[in-house]
């Protein structure tokens, strides 16, 4: 089954048919193995991929970045591919190997492979590592814009409570996560349209803690 959106998504961007083919074999490969992933984390199953191809695909236009896009594309869809919401720190590396055995499957060129998995262990802030890819650049700020605006709160306290956490917990979680991401943020083009959806975290936030602190504090 075709994605429609995806599909679309892919027209006007610098592939050739045969990289195109790739990547919709790789997004219905996706599609399949986070179906049966249970323990998936609930912030970041397969509409979260997506959302960061997009933002990804933006920002690299925007930004006139070089980079290759089958290896971009191929990077935003399999970043957290393996990320069970009880092993978050471990995710990145779960998600590296996961993403070689899915590649090696659709039989991806080894360079590519390569360079695909470089991009995936530089995009989290749980493992920092020096970014060097322009590709990881790009996936670095696409992520964590699915993390502002009201997706981001969405998926912030969706995978709070999937870890049990208070309102109170999720609230400070998330603040430090925010203040840790803003400073690592890569383009130009990412800290303007972050920059754009924080009003609305910050206001949900102010809000939230203002109706809390009427309340006795759990
Ligand atoms: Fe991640
Ligand atoms: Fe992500």
């Amino acid at each position: 089954m075709c994605n429609d959106w995806f599909e679309n998504l892919l027209r006007n961007v610098e592939l050739k048919p045969e990289e195109v083919e790739l990547i919709l074999m790789l997004e219905e490969s996706v599609r399949k193995t986070l179906s049966k992933a249970e323990k998936q984390s609930a912030a970041h199953k397969l509409d979260h991929l997506l959302r960061v191809t997009k933002n990804a695909l933006e920002i690299a236009k925007r930004e006139s970045i070089d980079v290759d896009y089958l290896v971009l594309i191929s990077a935003c869809l399999l970043h957290d591919v393996d990320s069970p919401y009880d092993r978050k720190r471990e995710h990145v590396e779960l998600s590296a190997r996961k993403a070689e055995k899915i590649m090696n499957e659709l039989k991806f060129p080894k360079e590519k492979v390569e360079k695909v998995l470089k991009v995936i262990r530089q995009h989290s802030t749980e493992t920092p590592v020096e970014i060097t890819e322009n590709e990881a650049k790009v996936l670095f700020d696409a992520d964590k814009l699915d993390g502002v605006g009201a997706i981001g709160i969405a998926r912030v306290f969706m995978s709070a409570g999937q870890r049990s956490m208070s309102i109170k917990e999720a609230i400070e979680w998330y603040k430090k996560k925010m203040e840790i991401a803003e400073n690592m943020l890569q383009t130009e083009t990412g800290k303007k349209m972050i920059k754009e959806k924080m009003d609305t975290v910050l206001n949900f936030l102010d809000r939230l803690e203002r109706e809390l602190s009427k309340y006795h504090q759990a």
